[in-house]
């Protein structure tokens, strides 16, 4: 038994909130404790994200706090896991001495005993990937709560030329169907409502003859109260098997996030996207005539290498064309070694600036009309927890993903209740509760 407490922060993606609970699972086996605050930690992680190289500088920005803290107390281990620790390896250590402990995202097995080490001044660095290291086998620790992150795939093959995943986590694998189901099948037991079955690239997830769509279908299955999300989708791994499925069952949430990246075919060819705008389109038609009110959102990247001006106009032309809900707009950022980086960055950054803020601004008018559009519609929501701007106020989302804020009435977390729409921005609903009944609360405040 050892009572040393460890203290993880976690950025980027979600596989990586995900991944920090199999950490953390795995250090609480080999009788270590939390803590939620730096300053009474004896070990302090940084599970970090290299998506873009802001990305990297807010984890090394927050690498100077965890400096300072370490003056105050120079028997802290300080370690950073995740992409990061795959793409800078020893550098982290030597360009930061700070760094005791450097572990990539297919050695978190190794974690304690790097641990251990470097109380006694050794430094350690684990960042081997493996092509069947799954973490299928433990279960992460969660707090308590509704919504959960179960992870059924790692790493990536696509080799998008922008993009560091492939390299940063390696080569795709798959859990087992059977553990996944029976994870799930725990998480229901234990009071969760909702479930994010995540993946770098879900949708081509493998157990044998089973795919995406059985393990789908298998998770919605365990328990009909039980919502079934999942994130994130490549175009070219969208099936009409998984289409159907979500179409069929109603536990599975009407919501898709679909990366475009760019409206223009000549990018998406020079980003090996493997789709066309063409195939793009006909894929949002189907989802749309078989997921009849579907919620659909996207990610697009502005200033590709050779981005000419009608490249971008074909990237607002698909946001009008396809109207998602919602998208993650980023500029692009050039990263090492991949084959983009060879591509030069020969966009300007003003320009890139300029359009990215017209995608957004563009965008934002699109979410804002849509869910206007809503008003005066009642939806089902899952109640998810307090406002963050009020404890008088709940949020939930509907099944679509909107964000809804209401009233607190005659509810607790977890419970399904019908929400009337009254008020709409463009990323936020606002409702009154309804019940059979009738009105639990009409208060109508501004909570924006
Ligand atoms: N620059 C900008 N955005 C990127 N993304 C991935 N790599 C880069 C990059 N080098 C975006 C993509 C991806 C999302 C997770 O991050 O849009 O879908
Ligand atoms: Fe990166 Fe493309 Fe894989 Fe997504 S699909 S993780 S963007 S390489």
């Amino acid at each position: 038994m050892n009572s040393k407490k460890v203290y993880i922060e976690t950025y980027g993606c979600q596989m990586n909130l995900a991944d920090s609970e199999v950490v953390a699972s795995l250090l609480q086996d080999d009788g270590y404790e939390f803590t939620n605050s730096l300053e009474d930690a004896d070990i302090a992680l940084v599970n970090t994200c290299s998506i873009r190289d802001h990305a990297e500088q807010r984890v090394i920005g927050r690498l100077g706090e965890f400096r300072r803290r370490k003056s105050d107390n120079p028997d802290m281990v300080i370690g950073v896991l995740g992409c990061m620790a795959e793409r800078l390896r020893s550098k982290l250590i030597d360009q930061l001495k700070l760094v005791d402990i450097v572990v990539g995202p297919d050695e978190y097995r190794k974690l304690s005993g790097l641990i251990s080490a470097a109380f006694e001044g050794e430094k350690g660095i684990a960042v081997k990937l493996s092509r069947v290291e799954n973490y299928d086998d433990i279960i992460p620790l969660r707090t308590e709560g509704v919504s959960a992150w179960v992870s059924v795939m790692r790493g990536c093959d696509k080799f998008c030329t922008f993009c560091v995943v492939p390299y940063t986590r390696g080569r795709e694998r798959s859990r087992t169907l059977h553990n996944v189901v029976r994870e799930v099948e725990q998480l229901v037991e234990h009071g969760f409502r909702e479930v994010t079955l995540l993946g770098q690239n879900v949708n081509s997830y493998r157990d044998g003859d089973f795919d995406f769509a059985d393990l789908l279908m298998s998770t919605a299955r365990i328990d009909s109260n039980l919502r079934v999300r999942f994130t994130t989708s490549h175009p070219q791994d969208m099936s009409y098997k998984l289409i159907n499925a979500i179409g069929e069952y109603e536990n599975i949430c009407s919501y898709i996030h679909l990366p475009v990246q760019s409206g223009s075919d000549r990018i998406l060819t020079l980003m090996n996207r493997t789709y066309t705008i063409e195939h793009y389109l006909r894929l949002v038609d189907k989802i749309k005539s078989t997921v009849p009110g579907v919620g659909l959102s996207t990610d697009i990247i502005a200033g590709f290498p050779t981005e000419r001006g009608e490249d971008h106009r074909a990237t607002l032309d698909i946001l009008e064309k396809v109207r998602f809900d919602g998208a993650f707009m980023f500029k692009y950022s050039p990263r090492e070694n991949t084959k983009a980086w060879n591509m030069g960055d020969d966009v300007p950054d003003d320009i890139k600036s300029r359009r990215l803020n017209e995608i957004i601004d563009l965008q934002r008018t699109i979410s804002l009309e849509i869910n206007k559009g809503m008003i005066g519609q009642t939806y089902r929501v899952l109640v998810e927890g307090t406002s963050k701007k009020s404890d008088s106020y709940f949020m939930g989302r509907t099944d679509t993903n909107k964000t809804v804020i209401f009233p607190e009435g005659d509810f607790k977390v977890g419970d399904y209740i019908t929400v009337k729409i009254y008020d709409a921005n463009s990323a936020t609903l606002f409702g009154h509760v309804v019940t059979k009944a009738g009105w639990v609360d009409v208060r109508i405040a501004v909570v924006a």
